[in-house]
């Protein structure tokens, strides 16, 4: 595998792929690599010639300092995983390389308004970051296809819409979720939960799942209401929102027969870690 810090080194490999007609697929992560990305990772090399993975943790996405000290870093492990899975580059750059000019100021992105809800009113300026990073490895990588993952789905959406209201040609593929045996959502955040904490995360996919079980038989308001009270019961885990959206738009329904494309979004605490994750109650 190649490995290189620089814009100048990335390119200059990449012009040769190119010259060879190769087609080029993208991996963008954080690093901390688990099963779900090397899942991207191998749906990028059944689709393509040539994979590239970038690690960069983008500091300008993180709206909470805390967070972004504690993100797992584990660059040789990481490395070695990549290396096993047969990616072909990985671009792995310094704050300096990405930022030459600093920290980017916050940008007000046309996504349709789309980075606003959520997420985006959990974590103000997480989504300009995203977009910025994102926009900056696109421009340095100039992918034929990027590969995000469903267990960020607002950020799946957001980058999707991203490229088709800027003109970006580059072709966004999403790749279903991971999960452990037990439900929980494969990230790269799950290692820092403490044992206990782990336990109590499975909570995120259950009531997730009770959703779509319940869909149709409760009302969306008590199916709600239900899912509340279960974080309540709960000892370390701490709701920040459950929200049933439309799948494009992500507007709240209030009915089940609102919209034909339905999905719920959990967001919470458990311990001082915060999970996401979602599911598709139908479409
Ligand atoms: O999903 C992530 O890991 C990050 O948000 C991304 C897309 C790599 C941008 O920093």
């Amino acid at each position: 595998m190649l490995k290189y810090k620089t814009v100048k080194e990335v390119q200059a490999a990449l012009k040769a792929v190119r010259e060879k007609k190769q087609t080029i697929g993208f991996v963008p992560t954080m690093g901390a690599l688990h099963e779900g990305h090397l899942a991207l990772v191998k749906e990028a090399m059944e689709d393509n010639d040539f994979v590239v993975v970038s690690i960069f943790v983008n500091p300008i996405q993180f709206n909470n300092k805390v967070d972004l000290e504690k993100y797992p870093r584990v660059i040789e492990q990481d490395i070695k995983l990549l290396e096993e899975v047969g990616c072909d580059l990985l671009f792995y750059p310094e704050f300096e390389e990405m930022y030459p000019d600093g920290e980017p100021p916050e940008v007000d992105y046309n996504v349709n308004g789309l980075d606003k809800v959520l997420e985006g009113a959990f974590r103000p300026g997480h989504f300009s970051g995203v977009i910025t990073v994102v926009k900056r490895l696109f421009e340095i990588i100039a992918p034929d296809r990027a590969y995000f993952g469903m267990k960020d789905y607002q950020q799946l959406l957001i980058i999707n819409t991203f490229v088709k209201n800027y003109n970006i040609p580059v072709e966004i593929v999403p790749v279903p979720t991971e999960r452990e045996e037990d439900g929980l959502a494969l990230s790269s955040r799950n290692r820092l939960l403490k044992p206990e904490h782990r336990r109590e995360a499975t909570l995120l996919y259950e009531v997730l799942k009770r959703a779509k079980i319940r869909s149709g038989f409760q009302t969306v308001e008590d199916l709600k209401r239900d899912v509340v009270r279960k974080f309540k019961k709960a000892k370390y885990a701490e709701l920040e929102y459950f929200e049933l959206v439309d799948l494009y738009t992500l507007k709240p329904i209030v009915t089940w027969v609102q919209s034909s494309h339905v999905i719920a979004l959990i967001a919470a605490k458990v311990g001082d870690v915060r999970l996401i994750d979602n599911m598709i109650i139908y479409m």
